[in-house]
């Protein structure tokens, strides 16, 4: 028998259920850039329906979908965007959308909660008419859940309020919703409401959902339309693609009622590794699925001490800073991997041996 793994690096990690590999098999699938794999289409109404949008277009990525998103708002040259400092598209996306798309990114501070204050919202934007040598604001971006800071969620009342923003300056407004699903299960709204005011949202499968490949952008008709011919610029159009999106519809089927179950371990975990001396987790910001914590000074072992201990144990985790790890809980974690991930930890910060105890009680 092999060591035991634990792996709590992302949620993007999971493998495939029997479900999703089944569906995979059997799924009815034909040339979906020539638009005739039913699959496919069958999966994308099915996605525009959930998110209460006109239409939907499945691509490869998280990063192409916000990144064809962001270029479909902002097709005229010389366009300005407003997202926040640390948002993913403008820490993680190789700057895509400038590098690839031209278009001038506009940081606002990020919030300890990810939102950004929305009287600097109002202030940064920036309009041509007014003045010769401005960028032209387009777009406002949102990130839902906010995943570097700490994967808290970003109320309805607050999306609403930058809908309006948006709206009174003539300006799109788009989420990133690489976790949208487990932000809407932890605030209580239904997921088409909390993206009501967004003309644009980008839903990752391959994360909580644990879908293999792929996300999906959401939007008006005429806004997918243009966002296919730019999937098929970026090399993104996919033949029998059917096959992903049947793992997929299975992923949507199944897997949006566990993350309730991803939250309650995280916040489990989080409020157990409080009480270690050495570790400092900020408890306010595990609202959904993922937990950083602090190494303090008191701990034994530092971070990257820790991640080594950890991973000779079967346990991998992401080191995020020079003090800190993030771990990320999604459905195939069980209560007792928990349980072992927190005594492997405990034990390591603590400085005293294994105690070999592979159940993890
Ligand atoms: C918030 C957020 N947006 C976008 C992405 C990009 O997704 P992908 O890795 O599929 O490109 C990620 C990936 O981790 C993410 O966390």
């Amino acid at each position: 028998m092999g060591m035991r793994k634990v792996d709590l690096r992302s949620d993007t990690v999971t493998k495939p259920t029997e479900a999703m590999r089944a569906a995979m098999a059997g799924a009815e699938v034909d040339d979906d850039v020539l638009g005739s794999d039913p699959t496919a289409a069958r999966f994308e109404a099915k996605m525009a329906k959930v998110m209460g949008k006109e239409a939907a277009l499945f691509v490869p990525s998280g990063t192409m979908s916000n990144l064809i998103s962001v270029l479909v708002h902002c097709e005229v040259r010389g366009s300005e965007v407003i997202l926040g400092d640390n948002c993913h598209i403008h820490i993680y996306e190789n700057g895509g959308i400038s590098t690839i798309g031209g278009v001038h990114p506009r940081t606002i501070p990020n919030n300890a909660d990810g939102t950004i204050d929305l009287a600097l919202i109002e202030a940064a934007i920036r309009h041509t008419d007014v003045d010769l040598y401005y960028p032209t604001t387009r777009l406002i971006c949102l990130e839902n859940t906010h995943a570097n800071c700490g994967g808290r969620c970003i109320s309805v009342e607050y999306t609403d309020k930058v809908g309006e923003i948006a709206k009174k300056h003539g300006l799109k407004l788009h989420i990133d919703g690489a976790r949208i699903f487990n932000a809407s299960v932890a605030l209580g709204v239904p997921v088409h409401r909390l993206v009501q005011a967004a003309d644009s949202v980008s839903v990752c499968l391959s994360k909580g959902l644990g879908a293999p490949v792929g996300s999906v952008i959401v939007g008006s008709k005429s806004f997918i339309t243009k966002a296919k011919r730019l999937r098929k610029t970026l090399g993104g159009g996919m033949r029998q693609v059917g096959i992903l999106c049947a793992a997929a519809e299975v992923a949507l089927r199944d897997n949006v009622g566990r993350l309730e179950d991803d939250h309650q371990k995280a916040k489990i975990l989080a409020d157990k590794l409080n009480e270690v001396k050495g570790l400092h987790v900020d408890l306010t910001s595990v609202e959904t699925n993922m937990i950083f914590f602090d190494v303090t000074k008191g701990s034994n072992a530092s971070p990257e001490k820790l991640c080594q201990t950890l991973e000779e144990h079967g346990i991998l985790v992401l080191q995020t800073s020079s003090t800190s790890i993030r771990l990320v809980l999604h459905h195939q974690i069980s209560e007792s991997d928990v349980h072992y991930a927190f005594n492997c930890i405990k034990q390591a910060v603590l400085g005293i041996g294994y105690n070999g105890d592979m159940n993890g009680n």
